[in-house]
């Protein structure tokens, strides 16, 4: 699905992700892993186009993307989370679903804050495409609620939804389960598991390795922004390169996850 080479970017004299060669393979759940400060949000940041990497390259279904600015990247059918919660809690579910359908469509950001005619003609087809998502996410019996009034599962589903909205076919979810209880990641990990099965592949950014266990397909594991290890869950697990990477100099305890239970 996705293929990056030497891919690598710079902030100032710190290589925050370097010569990372890896691919998230179609139809499957790929969990990006590492310690805080490791290099995951950037990752992310460079193949949905918010950072231009200072070296490698980006390749989508064959076709390179490397260049291409974030609406672009979302057009090819690319849609990512934030791993801080983006939603706006006094408006309602579906509002917020619909401002998701604004800012990823046809209108764009610039058209969405203006107002333009082409704009409000989309008013129609964002509803449409917000209650859409709403379904796709289990929250069309809450769409009149206030986002604030969900709990935190449920306000991580609604910016599921917003991400849906441009139909992506390559999802990225940036600690999808952070501030989430068991259950509530439990339930999430069901409603990842759907989206998959309904023909989308995800890659995630997530500290619960409960949740990374249990749902990935592939791990790839960053450390100091370069690619330590990948493999399988159990691959990864016995890795003594990702082992150490958790416990040298990590003051959080030592066991790979411990470092999510804190981490909201
Ligand atoms: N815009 C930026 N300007 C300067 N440095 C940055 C920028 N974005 C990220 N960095 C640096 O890149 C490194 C990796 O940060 P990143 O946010 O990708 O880590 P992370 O693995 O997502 O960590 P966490 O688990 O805490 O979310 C850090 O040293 C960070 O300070
Ligand atoms: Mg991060």
């Amino acid at each position: 699905m996705l293929d990056v080479q030497g891919l690598g970017i710079r902030f100032g004299g710190n290589h925050a992700v370097r010569d990372v060669t890896a691919s998230l393979p179609a139809g499957q759940i790929t969990a990006i892993i590492g310690p805080n400060g490791a290099g995951k949000s950037t990752f992310f940041n460079l193949i949905s186009g918010f950072y231009q990497p200072t070296s490698g390259r980006i390749v989508l279904e064959g076709q390179d993307i490397t260049r291409l600015k974030t609406h672009e990247v979302v057009g090819r059918g690319v849609a990512r989370t934030f791993q801080t919660t983006t939603i706006y809690r006094e408006l309602s579910v579906l509002e917020n679903a619909m401002i998701g359908h604004r800012v990823r469509t046809k209108a764009g950001l610039l058209d969405a804050l203006l107002r333009t005619g082409r704009e409000r003609q989309d008013e129609a087809g964002s509803r449409a495409g917000g209650l859409r998502a709403l379904e796709r996410v289990g929250l069309a019996g809450q769409a009149h609620l206030s986002a604030g009034a969900l709990s935190q599962e449920g306000q991580k589903r609604v910016g599921i939804a917003m991400a849906l909205c441009s139909d992506p076919r390559l999802l990225l979810l940036d600690e999808p389960a952070a501030g989430m209880n068991p259950e509530e990641t439990v339930n999430l990990m069901a409603l990842i598991r759907e989206l998959v099965a309904g023909g989308l592949t995800v890659a995630l950014v997530e500290h619960k390795m409960s949740l990374v266990m249990g749902l990935a397909d592939r791990i790839l594991v960053l450390h100091h922004g370069q690619l330590i290890a990948q493999g399988t869950p159990e691959e990864v697990r016995t890795d003594p390169a990702v082992i150490e990477a958790y416990l040298g100099g990590h003051a959080h305890g030592g066991q790979m996850g411990q470092a999510g239970v804190s981490h909201a």
